[in-house]
């Protein structure tokens, strides 16, 4: 295999399964945002009774797997860059930007696997069946969804900073990356709740 070591070829494969992974769980995260949520609010109880147990299943399906796929190549891929040279690596601009990275990922597939998904099924079985959900129960479930939302903006920075080897984290890179973020989904949100449907 030339000169290619086993470190690198693993690193390489999961790096390109944990983006192609993160792309469907970050891609389904915003569906539900930008077009599913505007979408449903639209809908009669008829209509939502035939659509929402069709459509929500399939894909959270998706949604949540990616998001595990994502999380465990991603800590795979931290054990791979980062315990070969004694954690050296940890401390570092690196070391740093991917702990942000980390640290809101993980949060993130906290929130699909422990918040989302659970309070989905109780919604689902609700509007298949009845009753129908505590109202609560959506609550919760749209705040974890929006926290996400807002979250992957800088996640996906921190994360490329540190495959990059950005060389600046100066307090105000991590404040200004939050801040871009937060205006950014903020923007997606009004673009969102104005898209026109005349085509
Ligand atoms: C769920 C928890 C996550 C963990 C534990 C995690 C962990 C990691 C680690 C350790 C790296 C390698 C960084 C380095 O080389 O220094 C990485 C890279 C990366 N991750 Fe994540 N990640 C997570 C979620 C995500 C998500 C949701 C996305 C969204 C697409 C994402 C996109 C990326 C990208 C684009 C890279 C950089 C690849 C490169 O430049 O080579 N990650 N991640």
């Amino acid at each position: 295999m030339g000169d290619v070591s086993w470190t690198e070829l693993l690193d390489i494969l999961f790096r390109w399964f944990h983006v192609f992974f993160g792309i469907m769980w970050i891609g389904l995260l915003y569906f539900f945002n930008f077009v599913n949520g505007p979408y449903v609010a639209t809908l009669d109880a008829e209509t939502k009774k035939k659509a929402v147990p069709e459509l929500m299943p399939r894909a959270l399906f998706f949604f949540r797997w990616a998001a595990m796929f994502t999380f465990i190549l991603g800590w795979l891929l931290f054990f791979v860059n980062y315990a070969p040279n004694n954690w050296e690596q940890f401390n570092t601009t690196r070391g740093h930007w991917i702990s942000l990275g980390i640290l809101f990922g993980t949060i993130m597939w906290f929130n699909v696997w422990f918040v989302i998904w659970p309070a989905q099924r109780k919604i689902i079985n609700g509007i298949k069946t009845g009753p129908p959900a505590a109202p609560e129960i959506a609550k919760r479930a749209t705040l974890a969804s929006k926290i996400n939302t807002y979250l992957s903006v800088p996640l996906i920075f921190s994360m490329l900073a540190a495959g990059k080897h950005f060389l600046h984290d100066e307090w105000y890179w991590f404040v200004g990356v939050l801040v871009v973020g937060y205006f950014a989904v903020n923007g997606l949100y009004k673009t969102a709740s104005k898209v026109s449907t005349n085509v």
